[in-house]
């Protein structure tokens, strides 16, 4: 078995770790853990920018509404540090709660542009001021080269990349493809939850997404697309939180293609799980 990889959780230690580091080129690869083959890709994307990889593990409990699922939240640190250290990690950063908010911390992140874009702010009003605080923070820490972020969490790409240009921060953002299983499902801790049944259920998402996608590309009106993708996927038995085409970048609603590329983006509940996917049309 490979050696598990160091594992600082203070600052002190981060910074010790970081000057043995020198001057060579650092990724970091931010996550709340229960990792999977997704995050374990942008481990292997993060390889191919830099010397030195740092993977966070912190469940960041600022992004979790008191309803959401911080206490359930899947946690498996032994199999963590295990496929992290088959991947050669250099450091894993798993700051404790009150080393990332000490007493008395009052200073937030508010980020606007991408993040008031009406998709997941909108279910989910406090998730992207947490997101955008926790990751200036990893970033004023680590002070990586490259940062790398999965597509899957599209809309959270987006905030992040615009949070680091609005504040000069350091790292440059890279996006990752989003990895799926062989069904098509994207892969997500949060897949842990499903039953059988609402598993075998859950890759109409991506389904759907995809030939919403090809009827768009072909010319199809929109909206059109959109409102038959919304009705298969209540039929399926979900609770739809929302299917929309956005431009890429902004996150704008768009009415046609000629106003720029477009992500169609999808959250839905199934069960008490909620998963959320997105493809480029
Ligand atoms: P987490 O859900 O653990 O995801 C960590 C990173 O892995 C994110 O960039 C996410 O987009 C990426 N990821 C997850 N599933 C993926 C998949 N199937 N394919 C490709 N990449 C995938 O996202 C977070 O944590 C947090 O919000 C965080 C950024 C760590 C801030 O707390």
């Amino acid at each position: 078995m490979a050696q598990a990889p160091r594992v600082v959780r203070t600052i002190p230690a981060l910074r010790r770790a970081l000057v043995e580091f020198g001057a060579a080129t650092t990724a970091l690869v931010p996550t709340m853990g229960a990792l999977h083959e997704g995050h374990l890709t942008l481990v292997k994307h993060a390889r191919k920018r830099a010397r030195r990889i740092v993977v966070s593990i912190f469940v960041n409990p600022t992004q979790f509404a008191p309803n959401e699922d911080f206490g359930s939240y899947p946690r498996t640190w032994r199999a963590d540090l295990a496929a992290l250290g088959e991947l050669k990690v250099d450091l894993v950063w798993a700051p404790t709660p009150t080393v990332m908010y000490p007493e008395r911390f009052a200073t937030k992140v508010e980020p606007a542009g991408p993040a008031k874009a009406g998709l997941e702010d909108k279910v989910r009003p406090h998730f992207f001021g947490g997101v955008a605080t926790v990751c200036s923070k990893l970033f004023t820490q680590v002070q990586p080269d490259f940062a790398m972020f999965g597509e899957k969490d599209y809309q959270q790409l987006r905030v992040i990349t615009q949070v680091v240009q609005d504040l000069n921060l350091t790292p440059k953002i890279m996006g990752v493809p989003t990895v799926r299983e062989k069904d098509g499902l994207a892969m997500s801790s949060r897949n842990a939850y499903l039953s059988p049944e609402e598993r075998r259920t859950a890759p109409v998402l991506y389904r759907t997404l995809k030939s919403s996608a090809r009827r768009i590309k072909a010319g199809e009106s929109i909206e059109a697309v959109l409102n038959v993708g919304r009705d298969d996927i209540r039929q399926a038995g979900f609770a739809l939180d929302y299917l929309e085409a956005r431009h890429a970048q902004t996150l704008q609603p768009v009415a046609s293609r000629a106003d720029g590329p477009i992500r169609l983006l999808v959250a839905a509940k199934i069960g008490k799980t909620r998963l959320i996917d997105n493809v480029a049309v």
